[in-house]
């Protein structure tokens, strides 16, 4: 097959993608097939994006880079899998507990990548790459844990009281019966 019929064997897969209706967005991304590997170039930059558009499986190359994005929705990368080369730099990132999913995603496939992910804000992290600051710095990442704690204590203290109320019970039907109280 000569690179026409590759690439047009690619569009035409892409066509198919887009008819199944699956959640598909190039525009207003542009999407390239590659020459060599079966995949796609994926180009979002400087589109003044506020939220990563839906993506399709099979993407390479991701270009974000350039645009007005502050997170990314846990999940929204999940399906790409075959992403071997990203650029999310230039976006104002807010570094709170929900961007770990970014860092997750991207420390995975590439920490050079990772290392060009500023945050913005919080004042506290402006200007500090993602890949050098951890949770336990993230607002929001400990406040979730202590109300979990309590409540797994609130669900231990109830089970504990059940117990209890539980024992009471049979110890009375036990008396009870000792002292012939329920044949009077
Ligand atoms: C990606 O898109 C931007 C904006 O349209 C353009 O300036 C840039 O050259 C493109 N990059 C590549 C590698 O095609
Ligand atoms: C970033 O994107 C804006 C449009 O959102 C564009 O005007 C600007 O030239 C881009 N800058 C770079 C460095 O690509």
């Amino acid at each position: 097959m000569d690179k026409v019929t590759i690439t047009a064997a690619k569009g035409l897969v892409l066509l198919l993608l887009l008819a199944t209706g699956h959640a598909i967005s190039c525009p207003p991304c542009s999407c390239e097939p590659l020459e060599e590997l079966w995949g796609w170039a994926v180009n979002c930059s400087s589109m003044g994006l506020k939220e990563v558009p839906p993506l399709f499986p099979n993407i390479r190359i991701l270009q974000m880079q350039n645009n007005s994005l502050t997170t990314v929705l846990p999940g929204a990368l999940d399906g790409l899998t075959n992403v071997k080369e990203m650029d999310f730099s230039n976006n104002p990132w807010h570094c709170d507990c929900s961007i770990l999913y970014l860092k997750r995603w991207m420390e995975d496939i590439s920490q050079a990548s990772l290392d060009k992910v500023i945050c913005a804000t919080p004042a506290a992290l402006k200007t500090r790459s993602l890949s050098q600051i951890h949770g336990s710095e993230l607002d929001g990442c400990r406040k979730p844990l202590r109300i979990k704690c309590l409540d797994f204590m609130l669900r231990d203290l109830f089970l504990i009281c059940a117990a209890i109320i539980t024992l009471i019970f049979a110890l009375c039907i036990l008396l009870c019966s000792g002292l012939s109280c329920l044949s009077v």
